[in-house]
C-alpha cells in the first residue's frame, strides 16, 4: 500500500503541477502519457457523439410535433374558413367556434354621400348617406309601386293587430306580494337618488312599465287631480308621496280613460314569412335585403319576417330603439333557445332596420332621428323643460333628421356599432327614433330586421343547431359566409 500511496500521491504532485503549466504544455504533458491521451480522447469523442445523437434525435421530435400542430391547425383552419362559415361537424355545446369571419358593414363617407349599388339584374340603385351617427342610409325606388301594393294587399289578407294593447297591469298584486313600503316604491322611482320625485323619473317609469305616454301636462293634471303636489314645486317628496295609494296615478288614468294617442306606439302590424314558398316580391324583397347590407345570406334568412305597420290618420310611435343594449346577461329572443341558459334580460338583438315605405304619406309620419349626428349623446337633455325630444306626436320638429316616407323608399341603418373586430358591438344611442304623427291619410311602412347576437359563441351555436345541413357541402347555403358575389355591388360615386 505505500507504494500505491506513493503513486497517488505522485499523480496529484502532478495533477497539482500541471494547474500551474501553460496549456501547451499541459497538452504535450497529456499526449505524452499516450494511454491517459487516447482514454480522454474516447471519452469526449463519446460525449459528443451522445450529445449530438440526442440532439438529431430532439430535433426530428421537434420537427413532426411541430408540424403535426400546423397540420393540426392547418385542418382546423380550413374547417373554419371553408366559405368561412361558422358552421361545424362537432357537437354544438362544448364548441368554441373560431372568430375568423367579419361581418361586413357599409361605409358612409360622409352625410350626403351617394353610392351606387346593384340590387337588381338591370337597374342600378342609389345609396345616400343621411347619417354617420346612426350609421343610416336612404334607397329611393327600392320597391315598385306594385311591389308595395303586393305588400299592402297581402298584409291586409293576413289581417293586421294592434301594435299595442292596453296594458291591464297586474302590478298591484306585485306590490301587495313583494309587501313593498311606500319609501321602497319611491326609491325605486327615484332614479337620480335625491330624495324628489322629477317629472322626467314618472314618465320614464309610466311608459317602459304600462306603455303610456304621459306628458309633463297631463301629469300636471293628475297631479291637480290627486292633490298630489302639496306645495307645487312640480315635484314629489317622499312626505307628498306617502299621502298617494300606490296604484293612485292607474285609477285616475283608467278613469279618465287612456286614449291610443296617448300609447307609446298608435299602429296596427302583421308578419309575413319570407322564406320559401312565400309570395315571390317578398322573396324578391329579402335577396335586394342580403345584396344591400352585404350579409350573409343565413343571417337574413334566419332573422325576423317582414313586419308591415299601418297608422291611420293621428298615428304614431314615439321615439325608441328597435333594439336594446347587450349586457353580458342579456340573452337575445333569436338565440335564446340555443344558448341553454336562463338569463334575466332578453331583447331582439335587430343589428340592422330596414324600414320600407309602401306609400308617400299625404301628411306628417315622417321617421324621425332626435340626436341623429349630435355631437355628444346626453340622455338627460332628451326631455328638459317641457320639451320632450322623445314625443314624435309634438317634437317631431326639432328632431335632428326626418325622413319623409317616400313610396317605394328604403332607409336602413345600424342598432349596434362595430366592436372593432368585425362584429357586434355595442348599442348605437344615436338610432333613436320613431314615427311622427300621421296628420293626413295613412301611412303604410315594413320593418326588415336583421337579428345578430353579439355574442358570436351564440350565434354561431344557433346557426348551427338550425341549420339542416350540418355536413359540409359546396352549396351549402346556411353558413354565414360573406356574399363574395356581392363584392361589386356597391360602388362610391
Ligand atoms: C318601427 C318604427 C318608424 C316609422 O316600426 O319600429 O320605428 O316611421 N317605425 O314608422
Ligand atoms: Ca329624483
Ligand atoms: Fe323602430
Amino acid at each position: 500500500m505505500p507504494g500505491a500511496q506513493s503513486r497517488q500521491d505522485g499523480q496529484a504532485a502532478a495533477t497539482s503541477r500541471s494547474a500551474t503549466l501553460p496549456l501547451n504544455a499541459q497538452t504535450e504533458r497529456l499526449c505524452n502519457k499516450t494511454s491517459i491521451c487516447s482514454r480522454s480522447y474516447f471519452v469526449v469523442v463519446m460525449v459528443f457523439f451522445h450529445v449530438y445523437i440526442i440532439n438529431v434525435i430532439a430535433l426530428l421530435f421537434y420537427v413532426h410535433y411541430s408540424s403535426g400542430q400546423e397540420d393540426d391547425s392547418r385542418s382546423r383552419d380550413s374547417q373554419d374558413t371553408d366559405h368561412s362559415r361558422i358552421t361545424s361537424r362537432d357537437a354544438l355545446s362544448k364548441v368554441e367556434y373560431q372568430r375568423d369571419f367579419s361581418l361586413p358593414r357599409i361605409e358612409g363617407i360622409r352625410v350626403g354621400h351617394v353610392q351606387k349599388v346593384s340590387l337588381t339584374a338591370g337597374k342600378d340603385h342609389l345609396m345616400r348617406t343621411l347619417s354617420m351617427k346612426p350609421l343610416l342610409f336612404e334607397i329611393p325606388e327600392f320597391l315598385s309601386e306594385d311591389e308595395c301594393q303586393v305588400v299592402m294587399q297581402l298584409a291586409q289578407l293576413k289581417g293586421l293587430m294592434e301594435s299595442q294593447l292596453m296594458v291591464q297591469g297586474d302590478h298591484e298584486e306585485l306590490v301587495k306580494e313583494l309587501n313593498l313600503s311606500p319609501e321602497e316604491i319611491f326609491n325605486l322611482l327615484d332614479i337620480n337618488q335625491d330624495g324628489q320625485l322629477q317629472h322626467t323619473e314618472i314618465l320614464t317609469h309610466s311608459r317602459v312599465r304600462d306603455g303610456i305616454w304621459l306628458t309633463p301636462d297631463i301629469l300636471r293634471e293628475i297631479y291637480a287631480g290627486l292633490k298630489a303636489d302639496i306645495n307645487g314645486d312640480g315635484l314629489l317628496s317622499i312626505e307628498e308621496f306617502r299621502l298617494l295609494s300606490s296604484d293612485a296615478f292607474q285609477r285616475f288614468l283608467q278613469q279618465q280613460g287612456v286614449k291610443k294617442s296617448q300609447l307609446v306606439r298608435n299602429s296596427r302590424h302583421t308578419w309575413l314569412y319570407q322564406g320559401e314558398g312565400a309570395h315571390k316580391v317578398l322573396q324578391d324583397i329579402k335577396e335586394r335585403v342580403i345584396r344591400l347590407t352585404r350579409l350573409p345570406p343565413a343571417l337574413v334568412d334566419l332573422s325576423e319576417p317582414l313586419q308591415v305597420v299601418r297608422y291611420e290618420e293621428g298615428g304614431h310611435y314615439h321615439a325608441h330603439h328597435d333594439s336594446g343594449p347587450v349586457y353580458p346577461e342579456t340573452a337575445c329572443t333569436h338565440t335564446r333557445l340555443a344558448a341553454n341558459t336562463s338569463t334575466p334580460f332578453e331583447t331582439s338583438c335587430r343589428y340592422i332596420t330596414v324600414l320600407f315605405y309602401l306609400n308617400s304619406v299625404e301628411g306628417g309620419g315622417e321617421t324621425a332621428f332626435p340626436v341623429a349626428d349630435n355631437r355628444t349623446y346626453d340622455e338627460v337633455s332628451l326631455i328638459q323643460n317641457d320639451v320632450d325630444l322623445l314625443d314624435t306626436r309634438r317634437n317631431c320638429d326639432k328632431s335632428n333628421l326626418r325622413v319623409k316616407p317616400s313610396k317605394g323608399m328604403a332607409v336602413f341603418w345600424y342598432n349596434y356599432l362595430s366592436d372593432g373586430k368585425g362584429w357586434v358591438g355595442e348599442q348605437d344611442e344615436y338610432a333613436l327614433h320613431g314615427g311622427c304623427v300621421v296628420t293626413h291619410g295613412t301611412k303604410w311602412v315594413a320593418n326588415k330586421w336583421i337579428n345578430i347576437d353579439p355574442d358570436y359563441q351564440r350565434q354561431a351555436r344557433y346557426q348551427q343547431l338550425v341549420s339542416q345541413q350540418p355536413e359540409h357541402s359546396d352549396d351549402d347555403s346556411s353558413t354565414a359566409s360573406p356574399d363574395t358575389h356581392s363584392s361589386n355591388i356597391h360602388q362610391d360615386l
